[in-house]
């Protein structure tokens, strides 16, 4: 299991990526093999809410020295933020390759779709800093679902209903585990040591990016000085990781990621990048539902939609 499942072996069954060991075999092997530092950095999501600008936002902002966003020669400009920051179980800890991390210089960045409870041991234990961004669960829900479709698509198979995909939701039926479970558990982490869990919400992000790219900042101990903030490098910062740019750029368009599920084009990770596109693929009584469920998973934990 270790060397990975092939594309159609994973896309193979109805429920194809909802009922993959992919990612608990990469959890698996993630926590036997990796030891993290304090200083070490961490994104978290669940798939398809946000961790392309996330990863895009933050790995920026730690580099921005070395490569100042306007440089014709920034990373972005030929590299796909999922290679910039590489996703433990579906890039790093995959095919029976242990990776050598100890040389990366400091801060070391990585991501992952993890569940909280099972993030490799050493994560939570070093203090190191996790970033999280949690999405409306009824857009993650039809992102995700066009996602898992272009996969099937891709090896000839029918695509999952929105029906169907909103069912297995709202019965937990999900790679990383439930919606609720994963976003209540870094909720609680973040409300237990919010200077070692940053918490975002996508929908916020896209309401005041700059404000959310000052935090990230903060919280990762770069803040920017006056000296930036005159020249403007925040917003420079924005405009670079925004979904017009990272769209049009040429490592998206013609680019590809390999990840242990298989190959995929950068394109696939921009579709609309907007809040609410929910509304002209869900019925009304689906999305109440959804959102009953939620409400009732969320009580007493101080988090709402
Ligand atoms: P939609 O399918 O709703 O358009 P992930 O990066 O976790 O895979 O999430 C993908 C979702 O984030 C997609 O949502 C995609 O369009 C959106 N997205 C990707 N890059 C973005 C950006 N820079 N700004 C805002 N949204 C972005």
């Amino acid at each position: 299991a270790s060397k990975g499942l092939s594309n159609s072996q994973f896309y193979r069954h109805d429920q194809g990526w909802y009922c993959s060991l992919v990612p608990i075999v990469g959890a698996m092997v993630a926590d036997a093999c990796f030891t993290a530092r304090p200083s070490d950095i961490i994104v978290v999501t669940l798939p398809k809410s946000g961790t392309t600008w996330i990863k895009s936002l933050l790995y920026a902002t730690v580099h921005r020295r070395e490569h100042p966003v306007d440089a014709a020669d920034h990373p972005f400009n030929s590299t796909g933020p999922h290679e910039c920051i590489k996703f433990f179980e579906y890039q790093l800890y995959t095919r029976n390759k242990v990776p050598d991390l100890g040389k990366l210089p400091d801060p070391r960045l990585f991501a992952t779709h993890l569940p909280f409870v099972s993030l490799p041991s050493t994560i939570p234990a070093s203090g190191c800093k996790i970033v999280y961004v949690c999405r409306d669960p009824k857009d993650h829900l039809i992102s995700q679902c066009d996602f898992v479709n272009k996969f099937r698509a891709m090896n000839q198979l029918e695509p999952v209903s929105v029906e169907a995909a909103a069912e297995m939701f709202c019965s937990g039926l999900s790679p990383f585990g439930p919606y609720w479970d994963h976003v209540l558990g870094y909720w609680r982490a973040h409300l237990a040591r919010p200077q070692k869990v940053l918490f975002f919400r996508y929908e916020e992000m896209q309401r005041d990016p700059a404000a959310h790219g000052r935090r990230l900042a903060e919280f990762v101990g770069q803040p920017f000085d006056a000296g930036e903030e005159e020249e403007g490098v925040v917003d420079a910062i924005v405009r670079l990781c925004s979904f017009e740019n990272m769209r049009g750029l040429e490592v998206t368009k013609k680019g590809k990621t390999d990840l242990v599920i298989g190959t995929v084009e950068n394109s696939s990770f921009f579709r609309r990048g907007v809040v609410g596109d929910w509304k002209n693929h869900l019925s009304p009584d689906t999305a109440r539902r959804i959102d009953a469920i939620i409400a009732a998973k969320f009580k007493g934990f101080g988090l709402s939609i």
